[in-house]
């Protein structure tokens, strides 16, 4: 499916004489992992929108702390809870280092596993993905605390966070619809329905019995709970299950129930190849969000610590 043209230093082709075989290495160290691990798309796909939500898509949130160059590691923030398979990252970094040493950043290779992602788990393939973003030296755990959302941030916020992406609102509802992949946990869906907008009395029962309000932290935090029916398939049954008031996320609850969006959740759900397409154009516009280019930054390594 196109994307929209690259701009600000990345392009579609960035790596055509430096890395022409990049997709594919990229492709062929994910199969394995996609193949042991049926959630894995989920993870790689929320490890994208982590990274970019915190200072760009700048390959922040894969460095460990280091107290002599003053990185905190992002994944000491609460709101990163759930995050999965940083590890995977360095796994086909170490592949894309064997097949064209040094041209690739961390950065780059963290939006392709999301499109990856998306793709082998049945959802559209998003053409022409700008490249050319180069790795951050800096990480911290409160810059992630303090730009991450919150578990049970509402529609308001999360219009909020993609139009300063430039997003409009329907690209804001398709972006959501990542949530067709995976799912939370008791401590992160919304059983204390404080999203406005879940309205299946049948759902909203089955969920507490699931998740009962009384479990201590350390169980609800370890109970899952899916997206929906086809946790691996990137389907758009999360819009048929939102405009059902089935919404797991307070946002899912309330994206279906407002009137700025309620439209576009009930268009997604009645037609998959909308969806593929504001999802295809949405995911390149968080992938261009505040990236390094040029000379700024660095071409990683490796993808845990930066060179020097
Ligand atoms: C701004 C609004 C958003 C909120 C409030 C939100 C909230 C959450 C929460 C609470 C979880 C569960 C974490 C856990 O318990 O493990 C989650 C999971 C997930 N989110 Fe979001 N999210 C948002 C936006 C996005 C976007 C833009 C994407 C990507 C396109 C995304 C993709 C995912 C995926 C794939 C999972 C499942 C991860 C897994 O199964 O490991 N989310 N989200
Ligand atoms: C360390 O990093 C934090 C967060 O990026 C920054 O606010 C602080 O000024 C830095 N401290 C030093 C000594 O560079």
């Amino acid at each position: 499916m196109a994307a929209g043209a690259g701009a600000g230093g990345l392009s579609g082709d960035y790596y055509r004489r430096s890395c022409p075989q990049l997709e594919l290495v990229v492709d062929m160290a994910l199969a394995p992992v996609f193949a042991v691990d049926q959630t894995s798309p989920a993870a790689l796909l929320r490890l994208f929108f982590h990274d970019c939500q915190v200072q760009g898509c700048d390959g922040s949130i894969l460095l460990n702390s280091d107290e002599r160059r003053n990185i905190t590691s992002e994944l000491g923030s609460d709101k990163n809870f759930g995050i999965r398979d940083v590890s995977t990252i360095g796994l086909v970094k170490a592949a894309v280092e064997r097949a064209c040493p040094g041209q690739v950043s961390c950065a780059d290779i963290v939006v392709l596993a999301a499109r990856s992602a998306v793709a082998h788990a049945g959802g559209p393939r998003i053409r022409g993905v700008p490249l050319g973003r180069r790795d951050a030296t800096a990480a911290s755990a409160e810059r992630a605390d303090a730009m991450l959302p919150d578990s049970f941030l509402g529609i308001d916020g999360a219009l909020a966070m993609f139009q300063s992406k430039g997003m409009t609102v329907e690209e804001t509802v398709a972006i959501l619809g990542g949530h067709t992949l995976g799912g939370g946990h008791c401590a992160t869906v919304d059983t204390a329905r404080r999203g406005r907008g879940r309205s299946d009395a049948a759902f909203e029962a089955a969920l507490r019995l699931a998740c009962p309000a009384a479990a201590p932290r350390a169980v609800a935090a370890a109970v899952p709970v899916l997206s929906d029916a086809t946790p691996s398939w990137f389907d758009n049954l999360y819009y048929w299950n939102a405009a059902s008031g089935r919404g797991i996320f307070a946002v899912d609850a309330e994206e279906a129930a407002d009137a700025r969006t309620a439209g576009h959740v009930r268009r997604f759900a009645a037609d998959g190849r909308r969806f593929f397409r504001a999802f295809s154009s949405a995911f390149v516009k968080l992938a261009m969000s505040g990236v390094l280019t040029g000379d700024e930054g660095e071409i990683r390594r490796r993808c845990d610590v930066v060179n020097h």
